[in-house]
């Protein structure tokens, strides 16, 4: 399976912060916001993944992240012109796809929690399509999906003004190859955007939708706003310094995953210098 991970944007709702920086590159806490979607990428197994920015950002991406070598994996990048919706990401990402199954994940949601990982695992390998779904006291703001007692899907909506449940459908996607086919077929929305939530009425139409429960055993963030985006380092930074773990340390999940051995991890250390990231990798290979 490839990952793709959607960066592009122009985080209107974070002005004037984001008018010279890109959103993904904000930091949450200790890093950037991009180390947590592409750890979630990793940590299901996915090794070849491509960044898909504006134009204007794609130089800092690849300055931050390289060409993932030092976490064994594989990265590309390509640029989204417009944002012209989450739907975009499969006809531009086509070659790099070929006749893989792929993963999209957003560049500002955010994971965390336990069974997070094996909830990931049991769903990755799928014939349609994977969603997850997510309770939120506000699921107007998002993609909605409505399922009965035995998790089937009932049905998907884009930000309905009367939702009809409360579960929110993260920004975490796993598909089989036709989502390339079905990407061409979407029409813009009345946002005028390509939606994401219309790919997946598709497969549902086709009886190929499945739905993963996110228990209040996890958190899940998008980080549009400033209060979200606020919200989310709080939680990092909380739960890191109780727990004196990471959350979203990629070479900690490259390392655990088998990725890269106990080299690279002093690579690294070298890299991050004295900041509290190279300290922890120090603390990682003791
Ligand atoms: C997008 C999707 C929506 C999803 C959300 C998750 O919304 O369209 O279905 O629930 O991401 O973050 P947008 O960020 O474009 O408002």
């Amino acid at each position: 399976m490839k990952g793709i991970i959607l960066a592009g944007g122009t985080g209107t709702r974070l002005f004037p912060i984001t008018i010279s920086v890109s959103k993904q590159l904000l930091p949450v806490y200790d890093k950037p916001m991009i180390y947590y979607p592409l750890s979630v990428l990793m940590l299901v197994g996915i090794k070849e993944i491509l960044f898909i920015t504006t134009p204007q950002d794609q130089k800092a991406f690849q300055k931050l992240l390289g060409d993932g070598s030092q976490v064994g994996c594989k990265f590309e990048y390509t640029i989204q012109e417009e944002p012209k919706g989450l739907a975009e990401a499969f006809t531009i990402g086509e070659e790099f796809i070929g006749n893989d199954k792929v993963a999209l994940v957003l560049g500002d949601n955010i994971f965390h929690g336990n069974g997070f990982g094996s909830l990931l695992r049991s769903k990755v390998d799928v014939n349609g399509a994977s969603i997850f779904a997510y309770p939120v006291k506000d699921p107007e703001r998002y993609g909605v999906v409505e399922f009965d007692e035995n998790n089937k899907v009932l049905s998907i909506e884009e930000k309905p003004k009367v939702p009809k449940s409360k579960y929110a459908i993260p920004g975490l996607y796993f598909y089989d190859n036709k989502v390339v086919e079905y990407a061409k077929q979407v029409k813009p929305s009345a946002r005028g955007e390509k939606e994401i939530s219309t790919i997946n009425q598709m497969y549902l139409e086709a009886g190929e939708l499945e739905v993963g429960v996110m228990t209040r055993g996890m958190s899940w963030f998008d980080t549009g706003t400033v209060e979200s985006l606020d919200d989310a380092t709080e939680f990092i930074r909380v739960l890191q310094n109780r727990q004196s773990t990471m959350i979203g340390c990629i070479e900690e999940v490259a390392f655990i995953h088998k990725f890269i051995g106990r080299d690279k991890i002093e690579s690294a250390i070298d890299k991050y210098e004295k900041s509290k990231y190279g300290e922890y990798l120090r603390n990682l290979l003791k």
